[in-house]
């Protein structure tokens, strides 16, 4: 027998902990300052800031602020008290899912207080153990979680691979027949690592070879893709054959909450059965009347997304016409390929920040095992990258390994063996490019060699 806290005490910090000592303060948990946008200030020190989701520039808005500030006066945090189903429903929830469905192309549309625990419900809704699921190796972690409840199996299909998902749903749609179940997809809009879309119309193609539900989560689409911001299903021209669509506001919306839309019955069976949202209290009235105004102003202004396509677009072209690799991305998440095995790429994740905020440039490294991802590790996460909305150094991996033991447990099929071949830009290759292309000046670069180390 083991003393719980002994072990944590062994266990070292876990995937990211272990950096703690020399991250905290710089890649983990840094304090930015002032203003959300593209500079902030870092230990007193204006950063080109590289790591926000404000894919739309909503966050400072003259008008949001305006939204979130009266609704704030007028209703305070507390308001309305209680879940939904209890003492927590306004008209305001109920006009900001009538107009969140209109948008998107749907029946109708709950809100989630956490775009998160809400993914987690509605797999915990949709799925009974004879179900099995289907769902892309690179799923968020939202997805890995909410399927760490399911009782039934699962199969993983390598990312993106329609082949694979093909080979999947054969063996699930054998294995469904003897459980008297039925299939459930996972896919997402936009990737948020790589930036790549999921294949959605060939996804819901595929309907016709096999019957199965299909469930898509568009953190990183809603605002950026599709016509006016509706999303990846849109850009694909397939909304009706997603089944169940999860978009979150923490990304284009800059809030918080999120929301699922689906078919009128399928909501309603959601709004009574979804224990995220039964059991806990209603989503404040200032981020509603937030989500109003934001929701108005992408509907009204097409021009913010027409913008931020001219953005990564120049951004995009830039990188590539520099050298830098920067992947399969098709949206505004832009991925920049670093070169090397796991040592170097492993010691450049240890203090990024040298890189980053010591070179003027704040931006968030990400491990494929960050417990945001793969709670326990795993041979699959051996990769490193700095991860920011629109610049990502990462690494990169050969595709086929088994996932990590506890998601691969029900897994019938290995997917082969996969190498860890990781790569990375020379940091002072890194910032010379910044510098030439005068996103930070030569103070930063110096600093870059100076930086204070203490936290
Ligand atoms: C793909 C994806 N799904 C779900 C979430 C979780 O959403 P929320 O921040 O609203 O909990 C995120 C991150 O925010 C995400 O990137």
């Amino acid at each position: 027998m083991v003393n719980i806290l002994d072990r944590l005490q062994k266990f070292a910090g876990g995937p990211l902990g272990q950096y703690m000592n020399n991250a905290h303060g710089y890649w983990a948990f840094p304090k930015l300052e002032g203003d959300i946008g593209p500079r902030m200030k870092f230990r007193g020190k204006e950063m080109l800031n590289w790591s926000l989701n404000n894919y739309l520039g909503l966050a400072n808005h003259p008008e949001v602020r305006k939204a979130d500030a009266d609704g704030a006066a007028r209703f305070g945090m507390a308001a309305p008290m209680g879940a939904r189903m209890m003492s927590g429903q306004t008209k305001w929830h109920e006009q900001l899912e009538r107009e969140l469905a209109a948008f998107v192309g749907k029946e109708d549309a709950f809100l989630l207080n956490f775009g998160y625990q809400g993914m987690i419900s509605i797999i915990d809704v949709l799925l009974s153990p004879r179900d099995v699921v289907v769902y892309d190796a690179e799923a968020h972690a939202c997805i890995i979680d909410g399927l760490r409840m399911h009782k039934g199996k699962r199969f993983v299909f390598q990312h993106n691979d329609i082949d694979s998902l093909r080979k999947q749903l054969a063996h699930a749609a054998a294995l469904a027949e003897e459980t008297r179940g039925g299939i459930l997809v996972i896919t997402e809009g936009v990737f948020g690592m790589k930036g790549d879309l999921g294949p959605l119309d060939k996804i819901v193609a595929l309907k016709k070879e096999f019957d199965f539900t299909l469930l898509v989560d568009d953190a990183h689409g809603f605002g950026t893709m599709g016509r006016g911001g509706r999303g990846t299903a849109d850009h694909f021209d397939a909304t009706e054959g997603v089944d169940v669509l999860f978009n979150t506001f923490a990304k284009s919306m800059c809030g918080i909450g999120a929301f699922v839309a689906s078919h009128k019955w399928l909501i309603d069976i959601m709004r009574y059965n979804m224990r995220s949202q039964l059991y806990a209290k209603s989503l404040p009235m200032p981020m509603v009347i937030g989500a109003l105004k934001r929701l108005e102003l992408i509907r009204n202004h097409p021009e913010l997304q027409e913008q931020l396509w001219t953005i990564v677009r120049a951004l995009q072209e830039g990188f590539r016409a520099r050298g830098f690799e920067i992947g399969s991305t098709a949206s505004p998440v832009t991925p920049v390929y670093m070169k090397g095995g796991d040592q170097p790429c492993g010691r450049s994740a240890r203090k990024p920040r040298t890189v980053l905020l010591g070179g003027g440039l704040s931006g968030h490294p990400a491990r494929r095992d960050h417990p945001a991802h793969h709670p326990h590790g795993g041979p699959h996460s051996r990769r490193c990258r700095v991860h920011t909305e629109s610049l990502r150094r990462r690494a990169r991996q050969t595709p086929g390994r088994r996932l990590p033991t506890p998601h691969a447990r029900h897994e019938r099929h290995d997917l082969g063996e996969r190498g860890s071949e990781l790569i990375q830009i020379p940091p002072d290759r890194l910032l010379g490019s910044f510098l030439k292309l005068g996103w930070i000046d030569h103070d930063a670069g110096h600093a870059f060699e100076r930086r204070d180390q203490s936290v």
